[in-house]
């Protein structure tokens, strides 16, 4: 339920059925403009994925996961089984210690850069997962890696139904509602987080951030991308547990992360990207890491509303 998900969506649902955990993407939640082949959707799910699997290890179990999206259950992502007792390793409790410490972090980074060895280590974190995180180098390919998400934010921007569909997951600072993105993760005051919704259904919104994406991956002291092989749900799966698995290292040594993926939600921009890491493999996030103020958490929605029991099996 802590997983990160585009707009806060949570397009998950855990079903116990039998012995067994399942995973299932929620197409209700889905985001037909931003995402329309549910790739983002299933990245959600991948991490929260992950989640269940560091969950299991910490209590002390070996855990089973079958990867199932096919053509009969196309939203179901994993079957998940708790296996034979198996301590856990420190690296492991460090995951699990993060899980609840993890937040997407949209404010600049401060200008210290990352202890030596910390690049490395959150690129190994991935390994294993079938993806791959590859750096983009401030000294070379950066300012057009901002420049291609400069881009994709202002075709966003100017995209009425994009803008609606965004403004479906605004939320007012102070909110009951279990989903969706308080105006504080945006930095904004309780009044423009009023405002944002009803704003950016009116005008493309590209000066209502206090700081443009653009920017934030100009100035991270590290910036990388998330790779696989191919293009498939099962491919976003695994990049979905790679993300978290980066993101929780990161976190598990005080580094702060974002995510920012208009230029891989757009798809010419995506083609760029794909270009400008000078690959065959397909960009599916781009994660941002540094040293900057704490962020607030975002509202989740209950066990209950996720978590069903179910007779089949
Ligand atoms: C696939 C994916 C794409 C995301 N894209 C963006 C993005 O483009 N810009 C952004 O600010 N946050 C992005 N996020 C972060 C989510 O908005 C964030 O996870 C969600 O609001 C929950 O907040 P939390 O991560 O602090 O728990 C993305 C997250 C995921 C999983």
């Amino acid at each position: 339920m802590l997983a990160p998900s585009a707009y806060n969506s949570q397009p998950w649902q855990f079903r116990i059925v039998g012995g067994a955990l399942e995973l299932h993407a929620d197409a209700t939640r889905a985001r037909p403009i931003a995402d329309p082949l549910g790739r983002e959707m299933f990245l959600a799910c991948g991490a929260a994925l992950e989640n269940v699997r560091i969950a299991l290890r910490h209590l002390g179990r070996n855990v089973e996961i079958a990867i199932l999206p096919d053509h009969a259950r196309p939203k179901l992502v994993a079957r998940v089984r708790v296996g034979t007792p198996r301590a856990a390793t420190l690296t492991e409790a460090r995951f699990f210690t993060a899980i609840p410490l993890r937040r997407s972090n949209r404010a600049r980074f401060y200008g210290r850069p990352l202890p030596f060895g910390v690049a490395p280590s959150i690129e190994q974190a991935v390994e294993g997962t079938g993806a791959a995180l590859r750096f983009v180098s401030p000294a070379t390919t950066r300012d057009a890696l901002a420049q291609i998400i400069h881009e994709a934010d202002r075709a966003q921007a100017y995209d009425p139904e994009f803008r609606a569909e965004l403004a479906a997951w605004l939320r007012p600072n102070h909110t009951d509602r279990p989903d969706g993105m308080p105006g504080f993760a945006f930095g904004l005051s309780t009044p423009m987080a009023a405002l944002a919704p009803l704003a950016l259904r009116a005008f493309a919104w590209d000066r209502m951030r206090v700081v443009c994406d653009d920017e934030l991956a100009r100035e991270a002291p590290l910036v990388g991308v998330l790779l696989t092989q191919r293009d498939e749900p099962r491919d976003w799966i695994a990049a979905g547990q790679g993300m978290e698995r980066a993101l929780l290292f990161a976190t598990s040594q005080g580094i702060a992360t974002g995510v920012m993926n208009q230029a891989i939600q757009v798809p010419e921009a995506r083609e760029r990207v794909r270009r400008l890491m000078g690959t065959d493999m397909q960009p599916l996030a781009i994660l941002r890491f540094g040293f900057g103020t704490d962020a607030q958490p975002t509202p989740r929605r209950g066990l209950r509303d996720v978590l069903v029991r179910s007779q089949r099996g």
